[in-house]
């Protein structure tokens, strides 16, 4: 019998594709390009030829081992999570068809992205967008998705809202500034000088620049602050916040479940957002680009080969907007 690997719950017997494993935890260094077995879909899901693939910084938490106990010891593996391409076969209960040109995220911890072929639950896909390039569909659902999670499910963002957004010319941030945007709030970006046009363009109607000015010292009153970036908590800038107002934190640790737990009956909340692929979202997403409302930020592509690379630009914490890698 063949033995299951990490990436699929099934492989095919003979039929093979290209892939970048990691065969332990480490640096950008463990990613390997290699030849492994190609998946087999099965019920609900689809087989996609993956032609692009967005990086997130996931990825790299994946790659590093820093949630083991959700990842697991079992090598090789397969990280990444965003994918765009064309489904090949699709299962019993799938629908879509042989055909489709997708986009979507993987819901598993790890991924299975980096590969020439993936197998995908159908509701975590959406058809791409027709007015963009499939490299740019690939840089869209996971941090598109993280940013209207947040906006839109967690803090309810409402026409009129005040929105602080921290680290909005990133992955995520580009798309929250936009989305908050179209659920029609008054935006305040954060970020350096060098992306203060960028985010402008991108909406927003007024930006703080964090060399300048710590965001503590602001004196104003937000509904919502979505801490992409992620460097500051709740108690730090709770005084920011309106008194109905939602602070959204991006990365688990102790401190923000505790946050968590502390405030919930409070009116003032911190939240985390832990994002999720949904075919509602994606077809959200589908339609705004469609419709010019949501442009998508590609910073740099890279050839799935040259994966190790990617990773180390996006560990920088510079990227603007998203990196994507190139199945070729
Ligand atoms: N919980 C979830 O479901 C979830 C989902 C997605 C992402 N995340 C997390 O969210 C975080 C952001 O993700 P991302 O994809 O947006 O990352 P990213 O693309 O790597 O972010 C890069 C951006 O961060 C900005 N930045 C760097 N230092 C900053 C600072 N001190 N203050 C404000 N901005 C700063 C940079 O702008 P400048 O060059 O202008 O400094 C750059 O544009 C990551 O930690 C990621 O793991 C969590």
């Amino acid at each position: 019998m063949t033995a299951l690997p990490q990436y699929g719950k099934h492989v095919h017997p003979r039929a093979k594709m290209r892939a970048v494993v990691i065969d332990r935890y480490g640096g950008p260094e463990v990613l390997r390009p290699t030849t492994v077995p190609r998946p087999v879909p099965t019920r609900g899901q689809v087989l996609v030829r993956t032609r692009f693939i967005g990086v997130n910084p996931k990825d790299v938490i994946v790659r590093k081992g820093k949630f083991q106990v959700a990842t697991g010891k079992k090598f090789p593996l397969i990280v990444g999570h965003d994918i765009a391409g064309e489904v090949v076969e699709a299962g019993l209960g799938t629908d879509l068809a042989q055909g489709d040109l997708v986009y979507g995220m993987i819901n598993d911890f790890a991924g299975r992205g980096y590969a020439e072929y993936a197998t995908v639950d159908c509701q975590q896909l959406a058809k791409a967008p027709s007015s963009i390039e499939l490299r740019v569909a690939a840089a869209v659902p996971l941090a598109s998705q993280t940013a209207l999670q947040a906006l839109r499910d967690d803090a309810r963002v409402r026409p009129g809202d005040h929105v602080l957004i921290n680290g909005a010319s990133g992955g995520v941030g580009v798309f929250a500034v936009q989305i908050a945007k179209i659920l029609g709030a008054q935006v305040t970006a954060v970020c350096s000088h060098r992306n203060v046009g960028l985010v402008t363009e991108l909406g927003a109607d007024r930006v703080i620049d964090y060399t300048k000015t710590d965001l503590v010292d602001v004196d104003e009153r937000f509904d919502a602050i979505f801490d992409v970036f992620g460097n500051y908590h709740f108690d730090k800038l709770k005084h920011l916040l309106t008194p109905g107002g939602t602070y959204v934190h991006t990365i688990p640790s102790a401190r923000i479940f505790k946050d968590v737990a502390r405030t919930f009956v409070r009116r003032q909340r911190a939240k985390l957002v832990i994002v999720k692929s949904r075919r509602e979202q994606l077809d959200w997403m589908r339609q705004h680009i469609d419709a010019g409302r949501l442009r998508v930020v590609v910073d740099r592509s890279f050839s799935l080969d040259d994966a190790a690379e990617a990773h180390r630009y996006v560990e920088t914490k510079r990227a603007r907007g998203k990196v994507v890698l190139e199945v070729g």
